[in-house]
């Protein structure tokens, strides 16, 4: 049998929050949406993240209705589900109703439709005071990590959480090599696609409302990307030259990779030590008709990969705790632990470390992260420019997550010989 949108959406969210399991959205959403009817697809998504980003605010609200957690995470999984829909979607509360308990039923949950149903009328009957409850959590992060925000940008902080409890809208990067932007715009608006340019960011167009990608107009024909405005910002920082022999040492899915090759013929190395991810990494290059050396290895372990020969630029784009990607990976929120920073913060130092001595003297490496904590970025930088005297950080940027993703870049020269 078929299963509903609501019925996926469960499938997705349960191993989740089920502490035991934790599987990433990454893991489990692509299968359940291949199979999920198309038409469909746009709301199991919606009900996913959004479910998943006020994840947190939705426990807290249902949580003075319930005397312990349910023991199938299935259920839980339909319970926020419920309220996401009641609470935060344009979906009449019956429909939400009924066919939340209908999902529950499709799904063999047949002894727990009446607790869904009781406590899903019960939210609706005692909204106000449920919410007026639940107030301290409407920022809908784990403590820890809203503390560490608190402490890292005191003024900025609840506007970072507001932000990555928004949805996010899709963001394309115009291949340079292939049209103009504005050219493409206007395919896009012919093909009745609400659009729009994005200041300060010469590639990008933004999507009013979200789309299947590979519908776009020239989309195979690897017109445009998939990329956050403040991603493409990066692209600047890098100050490329034509000819360079330039690494990509954390290349995967290949988004910077491709915007460097769109705008410069460059010698260019993508590494990544995930091999499905280099994959890919090779697939979005081909679409774009773009060439570079891919390398399945480890960045910090170069007499592995190396070839002796100094790289004149170095893009580090780190692994981090994506604290500034929240819109887009709200499983994070789940997922990570207040200890997993440390180890992230080690993993960095160590890709800094090995890294640097592959830079040619004058030579320029770009670390960039997609979070927004100071350890991972400012401190780290600091302690990295106080250890070594050959470097000098030359550029320093943090984008605070607004209506495109947060990130931070620093550019570190080094001192020539
Ligand atoms: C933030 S993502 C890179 C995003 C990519 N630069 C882009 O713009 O599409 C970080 C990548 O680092 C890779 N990675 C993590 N540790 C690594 C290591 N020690 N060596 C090489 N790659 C690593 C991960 O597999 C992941 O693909």
């Amino acid at each position: 049998m078929s299963l509903s949108a609501r019925a996926l959406a469960a499938l997705a969210l349960a191993p989740l929050l089920d502490q035991r399991q934790a599987r990433s959205l990454a893991a489990t959403l692509p299968e359940l949406q291949a199979r999920c009817a198309p038409r469909d697809r746009a709301l199991l998504t919606e009900m996913v993240q959004g479910t998943a980003r006020q994840g947190i605010y939705l426990q807290a609200l249902i949580a003075p209705l319930l005397r312990h957690s349910p023991a199938d995470a299935r259920v839980t999984a339909l319970l926020l589900l419920g309220l996401y829909q009641l609470a935060f979607m344009r979906v009449p509360a019956h429909a939400a109703l009924q066919e939340t308990v209908e999902a529950a039923r499709s799904l063999g949950l047949e002894r727990s439709t009446g607790l869904i149903n009781a406590l899903l009328r019960r939210y609706q009957r005692e909204s106000d005071a449920l919410h007026l409850r639940a107030a301290p959590w409407r920022h809908s992060h784990p403590v820890w990590l809203a503390e560490r925000l608190r402490q890292d940008w005191p003024e900025q902080a609840e506007a970072i959480m507001a932000a990555a409890n928004d949805t996010p809208r899709l963001c394309l990067r115009v291949n340079a090599r292939r049209c103009r932007r504005d050219d493409y715009l206007t395919h896009l608006h012919a093909a009745g696609i609400a659009a729009s340019t994005v200041a300060d960011a010469d590639d990008a167009i933004l999507l009013e409302q979200a789309h299947d990608v590979s519908s776009l107009p020239f989309w195979q024909e690897g017109w445009v990307s998939v990329q956050d405005a403040h991603a493409q910002g990066i692209l600047a920082c890098l100050d490329l030259q034509p000819g360079q022999r330039v690494l990509d040492a954390c290349a995967a899915p290949g988004g910077k990779t491709a915007h460097m090759l769109e705008h410069f013929d460059l010698d260019l190395l993508a590494l990544d030590q995930d091999a499905q991810r280099l994959q890919r990494v090779a697939d979005n290059l081909g679409r774009l008709g773009l060439h570079a050396k891919l390398q399945q290895a480890d960045a910090r372990q170069p007499a592995s990969w190396w070839d002796g020969q100094p790289f004149a630029r170095i893009l580090l784009d780190a692994p981090c705790s994506g604290t500034g990607v929240l819109r887009r990976h709200p499983d994070i929120k789940f997922l990570r632990r207040a200890d997993d920073i440390d180890k992230i913060v080690q993993v960095q130092r160590e890709l800094l470390n090995a890294l640097w001595p592959l830079l040619a003297p004058g030579g320029r490496l770009t670390y960039v992260t997609c979070s927004v904590l100071h350890a991972e970025n400012q401190e780290q930088i600091a302690a990295f420019v106080a250890q070594h005297s050959d470097a000098r950080c030359c550029l320093e940027q943090a984008w605070l997550p607004d209506e495109h993703d947060g990130f931070y870049v620093a550019a570190l020269v080094k001192a020539d010989a």
